[in-house]
């Protein structure tokens, strides 16, 4: 937090923003991916479907027309042709559909370890469609079965030996498992597998293109809503903590901002404007009043000296030259007390003083004076106390009484 804390305010918006368009990227994705998968899936088993379907109806379109020709050209028996229309689809092809028997008439129609479980689990029942993802050599497989129920018409040639025409029997021996057949019973199933991999890719790259195009718009968004912040507040902050430094610098109020707008930064800025106008007066008054009173203790005949707690001099007038031996330049800044020959009296007494009043003018007190080349002077002080922006400071009035 303290390191977020640190940033600047550019920054601290861009990865604020930044992480609430990706977090809406992010799971707007995985939903789009987790949506467009169950689509896919949802087509290729309806698409598995009707390819089952066509090889029912092709089987059941042969059978209905067909009369007899199959004596003489086995070809056109019902499921072989059904059998190689189903072979003829799936080659060339990504996906297969087939026939498949456990107890199969052709060797191609052998059920494979899948397709044998499945048809056992139709044999017990129920026999309905199934569907199921399944991995291949790591790969993802949709597998699809539509059980095939013996009906009385199957019975001709998956029934009894006997009854079955000669061509059949011809073929198929008696004893061959793939007669004994009863109305209800499964013979097979119409199987059909899909591989999905490719498909999932598909959606895959889809999605890295969806990423792209919107992580350029939000990039694009984050570069456009960064410049309006830094226009909008940035700058105009910035450009204010510059003036707030130059009057820190300089003392000087003089300086005004423009309000651009009439926001809640305009509004700063326009307080800012105003008390720097307020400012400016103060020390406008203040200037005056301690011009005036240079003026007037200019004009006294006795030396007047302003000092702080410490005895520093910080305000001199002409006499107080003449008394001290010294230029105002040199006495600012040396202690008042060190002129006294009873400094340490003096200072007791207004450390105590201090302690108790917030401004006293206290009565007239006889001292003895001693310049800077030593000459003593026997003088009275009129002291007083005056407190100014938290600094107590001290006004004493040096009267000369004559030679000590
Ligand atoms: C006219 C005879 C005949 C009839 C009627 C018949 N079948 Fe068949 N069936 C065959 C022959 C022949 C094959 C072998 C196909 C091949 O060689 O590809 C076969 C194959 C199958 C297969 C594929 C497995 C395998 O044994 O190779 C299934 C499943 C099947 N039949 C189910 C049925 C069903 C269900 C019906 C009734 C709707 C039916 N058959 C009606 C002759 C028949």
């Amino acid at each position: 937090m303290s390191i977020f804390s640190s940033l600047r305010l550019n920054a601290k918006f861009n990865i604020i923003l930044a992480s609430i368009f990706i977090a809406i990227l992010v799971s707007n994705a995985i939903d789009d991916y987790l949506r467009q998968q169950s689509l896919i899936l949802r087509d290729a088993i309806d698409y598995s479907r009707t390819m089952a379907r066509q090889i029912i109806e092709t089987r059941t379109y042969l059978s209905d027309v067909l009369k007899g020709e199959a004596r003489t050209n086995p070809a056109l028996i019902p499921q072989v042709a059904a059998t190689q229309v189903a072979l003829r689809i799936s080659k060339d092809s990504k996906f297969t559909i087939r026939q498949v028997s456990l107890r199969y008439r052709n060797p191609h129609n052998s059920p494979d370890p899948y397709e044998a479980e499945e048809l056992k689990a139709f044999a017990k029942g129920p026999a309905r469609e199934k569907h199921q993802i399944v991995r291949v050599n790591g790969q993802k497989v949709l597998r699809y079965m539509l059980p095939m129920i013996a009906e009385e018409s199957c019975l001709e040639c998956h029934g009894n030996y006997d009854s079955a025409p000669s061509y059949i029997q011809l073929r198929f021996p008696r004893g061959h498992f793939s007669y004994n057949y009863h109305v209800g019973e499964v013979i097979g199933a119409v199987s059909v597998s899909i591989p999905m991999a490719e498909l999932y890719r598909t959606i895959g790259r889809n999605l890295l293109s969806d990423i792209l195009f919107s992580g350029g718009l939000v990039f694009l968004i984050i570069i456009l809503l960064g410049s309006l912040i830094r226009r909008t507040i940035i700058s105009p902050v910035l450009r204010l903590s510059d003036s707030i430094n130059q009057v820190t610098l300089t003392g000087s109020f003089n300086q005004r901002l423009q309000a651009a707008t009439k926001d809640e930064i305009g509004q700063l800025i326009t307080a800012f404007n105003a008390m720097m106008e307020e400012m400016e007066q103060r020390t406008l008054q203040r200037q005056e009043s301690e011009e005036r009173y240079r003026n007037m203790i200019e004009m006294a005949q006795s030396a007047i000296v302003t000092f702080l707690g410490d005895g520093k001099i910080v305000i001199a007038n002409r006499a107080a030259e003449r008394l001290f031996g010294l230029p105002t330049s040199d006495l600012l800044g040396i202690s008042f007390y060190d002129f006294l020959i009873q400094g340490n009296q003096l200072r007791q007494e207004i450390d105590q003083r201090a302690a108790m009043d917030t401004a006293w003018s206290g009565e007239v007190v006889p001292y003895v004076f001693k310049d800077i080349r030593g000459h003593r002077t026997s003088v009275e002080l009129a002291l007083s106390a005056t407190l100014s922006a938290g600094h107590r400071m001290f006004t004493v009035i040096i009267r000369e009484t004559g030679d000590a």
